[in-house]
C-alpha cells in the first residue's frame, strides 16, 4: 500500500494529461492527490478540468515576470506552500530552470511525445513523421537541465501508419499517454523508482518490482 503522494501539476494547455491523473486518482488506481494544478496560460482547458475536480487552478503568467529563473521562483513558492512533493509536466511548454530543478531535485517527472532521445522538444509527433519513423510513442522522465534529456522511467509504442497526419499520431499516442503518465506515477508513490548511476555514465532509472512493461 503506497502513501498518499502529493502532487504539483504544471500545465499549458488543454490538460488530457491531468485529467488522466485525476481519473486515475478518482479509480483508486493512483495514490495521490494533487495540491494544485498551475498554468503559465490563462484560459487553458487543464484550469477547468482541474476546478471540476475541486483541486485548486493557480494562472502564473510567464509574461509578467522579467525572466525565466523569476518566473520558475513564483511556481516553486506557489508549489511549497501547497507542500508539493513530485512536480509533474503534463503538456507544460517552459523550460525550466535551475530554480524550479534545484527546487524539486529528481522530484520532477514530464511526459513527452515521442520516443527519448529521438525527437526531443516541441512537435515531437511532427519530427517523427518527417523522419518517417515507423514507431512512435510516448516517454515518461524525471527532468533534467536539458531539454528532454533526464533519465527515462517507461515509455510506450504505437505504429505509424502509412497515411498518419499530425493529428491523427498525436491522438494515437495522447492514448499511450494517458496510461503510461498514472502508472508512473504510482509506481512513484510506491518508492520503487531509483535513479542509479548507469553503464554509460549517465543516471539510470531503475523500477523495482515492475510488473508491467515500461
Ligand atoms: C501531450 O502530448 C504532452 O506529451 C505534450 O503536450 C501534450 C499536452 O496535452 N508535451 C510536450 O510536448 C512537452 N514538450 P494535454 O494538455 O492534453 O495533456
Amino acid at each position: 500500500m503506497a502513501r498518499v503522494i502529493v502532487l504539483g501539476v504544471l500545465v499549458s494547455g488543454g490538460g488530457t494529461n491531468l485529467q488522466a491523473i485525476l481519473d486515475a486518482i478518482a479509480a483508486g488506481t493512483l495514490d495521490a492527490r494533487v495540491a494544485v494544478v498551475v498554468s503559465n496560460v490563462p484560459g487553458a482547458g487543464a484550469l477547468a478540468r482541474a476546478k471540476t475536480a475541486g483541486v485548486e487552478a493557480l494562472v502564473i503568467d510567464h509574461r509578467d515576470y522579467v525572466d525565466r529563473p523569476a518566473f520558475d521562483a513564483a511556481v516553486v513558492e506557489a508549489l511549497r506552500l501547497r507542500g508539493v512533493e513530485l512536480v509533474v509536466l503534463a503538456g507544460f511548454m517552459r523550460v525550466v530552470t535551475d530554480v524550479l530543478l534545484g527546487a524539486f531535485p529528481l522530484r520532477m517527472v514530464n511526459v513527452h511525445p515521442g520516443l527519448l532521445p529521438a525527437f526531443p522538444g516541441v512537435r515531437a509527433q511532427r519530427q517523427a513523421l518527417a523522419h518517417g519513423v515507423r514507431i512512435a510513442g510516448c516517454t515518461v522522465h524525471f527532468v533534467d537541465g536539458g531539454t528532454d534529456t533526464g533519465p527515462i522511467i517507461a515509455q510506450a509504442a504505437v505504429p505509424v501508419h502509412e497515411d498518419d497526419d499530425e493529428a491523427a499520431l498525436t491522438a494515437r499516442i495522447l492514448v499511450k499517454e494517458h496510461e503510461l503518465l498514472p502508472r508512473v506515477l504510482q509506481w512513484i508513490a510506491e518508492g520503487r523508482v531509483s535513479v542509479e548511476p548507469g553503464p554509460a555514465g549517465r543516471p539510470r532509472v531503475r523500477v523495482r518490482g515492475a510488473r508491467t512493461e515500461r
